[in-house]
Formats: structure tokens, C-alpha cells, sequence
């Protein structure tokens, strides 16, 4: 089936697009010796785990229900690290994963016991005060008053002798000129400690398929702590793996006039793709250009109550009317995973186009979609 056929709105996820990413990750993997995890928070379109299982060596989980996915459609290893486990999941996450990251020295005591008695792996998120990133202070877990990782001050050397390994996650989007310098930071504050641990997670953010990524400069990172401390480097890409990857496929509704020509769409920033709203971006649109410099302009929103229900402003080569077929472009990520129900919105189909070209319906959402999230 061809994708022009299908009802809209729809996330389409191509396969050669995947494999391309994928092969990236593993060349990485293969020449460095570490390992790679899909981080499930990004993406857990499971339907594709048989595929992404060649390539990666795991998934790695925020929480009991994306673990429990891990285990069960992905299989090979499973990580979860939570800012907080729960007294009441704790015992059915031991059937799912093989390594915890613990957020805090009082959550190793709470928990290592039994974690290492399952026979688990043991690690401490650190936060090594680092911040490299500039504009998105909600993605930055290194800003001031952030929960996530212990930081020096508050690390507490009587819980090391428990800890396999230290977690660092800092980066979002970035080079890996930016992991050099919180790699850097990193080590000086907490490098003492790696002696004694098996392996070290230098998280997500890494940009590694993005054109341009210097590769070779990630894996001298990575040699440099696999050799020196002798231990085994973990990266847990989420974007990475599916950059570029996905497509939002969406309709024009209706257009109205209101200072300019807007087009309603049947798919919603809020809904589908908030990220645009909360981050916020501009996502790419096939054929279009910036606001006049195409002869039509078009801001594009959603069907929502909404106000800001805004993708953004758009131009044309020719003028948008109902019926009209959009496709957004590196829909993949962190879309999904995010979409909600509110207005009564349908949630998108999802679609797999296989390496031939031939759009298969993964799943499709209804009504009951809606209502049994509800009471
Ligand atoms: C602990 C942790 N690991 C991995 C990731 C994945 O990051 P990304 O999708 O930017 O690669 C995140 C993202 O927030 C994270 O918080």
C-alpha cells in the first residue's frame, strides 16, 4: 500500500531511513566495544524491536511500564534509572531489568540490597554541574535546583562499595564537543571512583546520526574510559536512532482568513506534537519555505480549542485547500510516545514503510482509545 492511501493524520516510520541510523549506532559500537541502548523514551514503536534488536544492545527505561516493554518485545538488556522507584513496583522491576540507576545515595540504600540479591547491576545517576547547553533550560539537567543525579557534595562514599556503575545524562541534541567538556567535568569530580566500577553511561543527547556529528571524537571519549578505567561504556541514544526517520502525515480541513490564511489541520501541535509547543520548534514540512518566500503563506494550527494550537507559518509554492496533504518531517521522536487525547483528538495511525517501499498499518486508534483512558 502506498502512503497517499491512507486516512490522515498518520506517523509513518521508514525502514531504510531506520537501517540508516542503525548502522551508524553499531559501526560505533563495533569499533569502540561499548554498548548502545534505545532509550524508550524517545521512541517505543515495538513493532520495530526485532529490527532495532540487530543493531542495539538494549533498551533503557524512565519506569516499570516502559521496562516491562523492554523486556518483553526487545529483549537483550534491560537498564531503567528513575529520579524515584517505588516502594510497590520495586518487586515486579526486578523481573524485568538487569541494571538499575538509582538517582540518589538514599535510594541505593533503599534498594540495592534486593536489586544486587536478584542478581542485578547496581549504578548512581551523577550530576556533574555542567551545563553545556544554551536556550532549553527544561532539557538541561545540569541548570541549578535540578533533581536529576547526585551531585559531589551530596555523594556519600559509604554507598560506592554497592555500585557496578555511574550514570551521567546531560546533553540533548549536542556534539560531541559538548560530551568532551562535561566528560571532562565529569571526570574531575567523580574519575576516583571509576576504579571500582564494571561500567560508566554517558546517557543521551548524543547526536550522533545527525550530518556533521564528529564520530571519531565520541569514540576517543569512549576509549579513553574503557582503557584507563578499564570498564564498560554505555550510551543510551534516544533521538539518534530515529533522527530523520519518521513523518507526520496530515490534511488541510478548512482554511480561514484572519490578517492572513490559515489552514486547519487534522492533526494538532498539542495533541500529536507538543514538543513544538513546549520546546518549542519549527518541524520541517516537505516542499514548503519560510514565511513570503514562497507566493502563499499559511499559518498552520490545529482542529483544538487551543489558541496556541500553532505548528507555525509556513509558504507554498501553490495555495493550500481542503484536502490538501502535508507531510512533517523527523516525526519520529519524542511524538508518539507524547501524543494525548485532549479535545476528544484521535491519536494518529502508525505506519511502517518497509524497505520496498510498501506502507504497512501497525496500529490504529478509536474511540475506545479515547474513553478508556477516562472514567
Ligand atoms: C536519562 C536519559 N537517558 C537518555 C535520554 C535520551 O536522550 P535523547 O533522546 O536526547 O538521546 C534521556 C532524555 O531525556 C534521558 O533523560
Amino acid at each position: 500500500m502506498k502512503a497517499e492511501m491512507l486516512r490522515t493524520p498518520f506517523f509513518l516510520v521508514d525502514e531504510n531511513k531506520l537501517i540508516h541510523n542503525l548502522e551508524i549506532l553499531k559501526s560505533v559500537s563495533t569499533c569502540t566495544g561499548c554498548r548502545i541502548l534505545l532509550a524508550q523514551k524517545a521512541f517505543s514503536m515495538f513493532s520495530v524491536y526485532p529490527l532495532l534488536r540487530k543493531y542495539l544492545d538494549g533498551t533503557t527505561a524512565s519506569g516499570l511500564y516502559e521496562a516491562r516493554l523492554g523486556y518483553e518485545e526487545f529483549g537483550r538488556e534491560t537498564h531503567v534509572y528513575s529520579p524515584a522507584f517505588r516502594e510497590d513496583e520495586f518487586t515486579e522491576l526486578l523481573k524485568y531489568a538487569d541494571h538499575f540507576v538509582f538517582n540518589s545515595p538514599c535510594q541505593v540504600k533503599r534498594f540495592a540490597g534486593r536489586a544486587k540479591a536478584a542478581g542485578k547491576g547496581v549504578g548512581l545517576r551523577v550530576n556533574p554541574q555542567c551545563s553545556t547547553q544554551e536556550g532549553h533550560a527544561i532539557y538541561d539537567p545540569c541548570a541549578p535546583g535540578s533533581r536529576l543525579g547526585t551531585t559531589l557534595e551530596e555523594f556519600d562514599e559509604s554507598i560506592a562499595y554497592m555500585l557496578d556503575g555511574l550514570h551521567f545524562h546531560t546533553l540533548c541534541e549536542q556534539d560531541s564537543d559538548d560530551l568532551e567538556v562535561t566528560a571532562a567535568a565529569f571526570e574531575e569530580k567523580f574519575g576516583r571512583y571509576l576504579y571500582w566500577m564494571k561500567w560508566l553511561n554517558f546517557g543521551g543527547g548524543h547526536h550522533i546520526t545527525k550530518p556533521g556529528y564528529d564520530i571519531d571524537r565520541l569514540m576517543k571519549i569512549i576509549r579513553h574510559f574503557q582503557e584507563k578505567y578499564r570498564l564498560q561504556v554505555y550510551l543510551e541514544p534516544g533521538e539518534a536512532v530515529v533522527l530523520n526517520a519518521g513523518y507526520l502525515e496530515c490534511s488541510v480541513l478548512e482554511v480561514v482568513k484572519n490578517g492572513m490564511e490559515i489552514a486547519i489541520l487534522d492533526t494538532s501541535a498539542a495533541c500529536h506534537m507538543p514538543d513544538v509547543l513546549e520546546m518549542p520548534y519549527r518541524p520541517p514540512l516537505q516542499g514548503s519555505g519560510l514565511p513570503g518566500e514562497k507566493p502563499y503563506t499559511f499559518r498552520l494550527a490545529g482542529p483544538t480549542c487551543l489558541a496556541g494550537d500553532v505548528i507555525g507559518d509556513y509558504s507554498f509554492d501553490e495555495p493550500l485547500r481542503e484536502g490538501s496533504k502535508l507531510i512533517f518531517e523527523d516525526m519520529a521522536l519524542y511524538t508518539m510516545v507524547k501524543t494525548n487525547t485532549f479535545n476528544g483528538m484521535p491519536l494518529p495511525s502508525i505506519v511502517y514503510r518497509d524497505g520496498e517501499g510498501n506502507c504497512h498499518i501497525e496500529r490504529e486508534f478509536g474511540y475506545e482509545d479515547f474513553k478508556k483512558r477516562l472514567s
